[in-house]
């Protein structure tokens, strides 16, 4: 039995105490531990003081100045938040460009949209045709907001293909 047995495993009486080779790895295991345990509590901590709604896209968002938005007729996808944007004779809606089955996103075919992953298809106003889709396409509330830009809000769905339609002169 050692006579003295602490961390270090030595003397603390003598003046120049020799550390073990032991010793010496026992104390960077014990470091390491500590600088592993550190790094966790701190990326959790700052997984916290970072908000989550910095991660995914707003729901509001603008799709530009009137005159720009209804200067060409049809439609186009806005990849920054996967929507169709249709325009018609001063008139504007916008749709989910999102598959209702799994997420992935649609193309545009001849006979509406259809879903490159599993093989759902939609009509052209986004009624779910075939494929394991469980649910039509949302349309989302279009207005002008105080900047004078074309406001679209995809917090605010409807299926009705008609009521989506939003003129800014109207
Ligand atoms: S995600 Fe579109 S069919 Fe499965």
């Amino acid at each position: 039995m050692p006579k003295h047995r602490n961390s270090l495993n030595v003397d603390p009486d003598e003046k120049d105490p020799m550390i073990t080779r032991r010793s010496f790895l026992a104390l960077m295991g014990v470091g390491a531990c500590l600088i592993g345990a550190g790094t966790l509590v701190n990326a959790s901590v700052l997984g916290f003081l970072y908000p989550n709604a910095m991660k995914v896209p707003p729901s509001l968002f603008s799709i530009g100045r009137p005159e720009e938005v209804l200067s060409r007729d049809g439609k186009i996808y806005y990849p920054q938040q996967k929507v169709f944007i249709e325009t018609s004779a001063g008139k504007v809606r916008v749709q989910t460009a999102v598959c209702t089955h799994l997420g992935c996103t649609i193309n545009m075919v001849e006979t509406g949209y259809a879903c490159p992953c599993h093989g759902s298809t939609y009509d052209i106003h986004g009624l779910n045709t075939g494929g394991p889709a469980p649910l039509p396409l949302d349309y989302f509330l279009v207005f002008k907001g105080a900047s004078g830009d074309i406001m679209v809000d995809k917090s605010k769905t409807t299926l009705d293909w008609n009521q989506a339609w939003y003129s800014p002169t109207a």
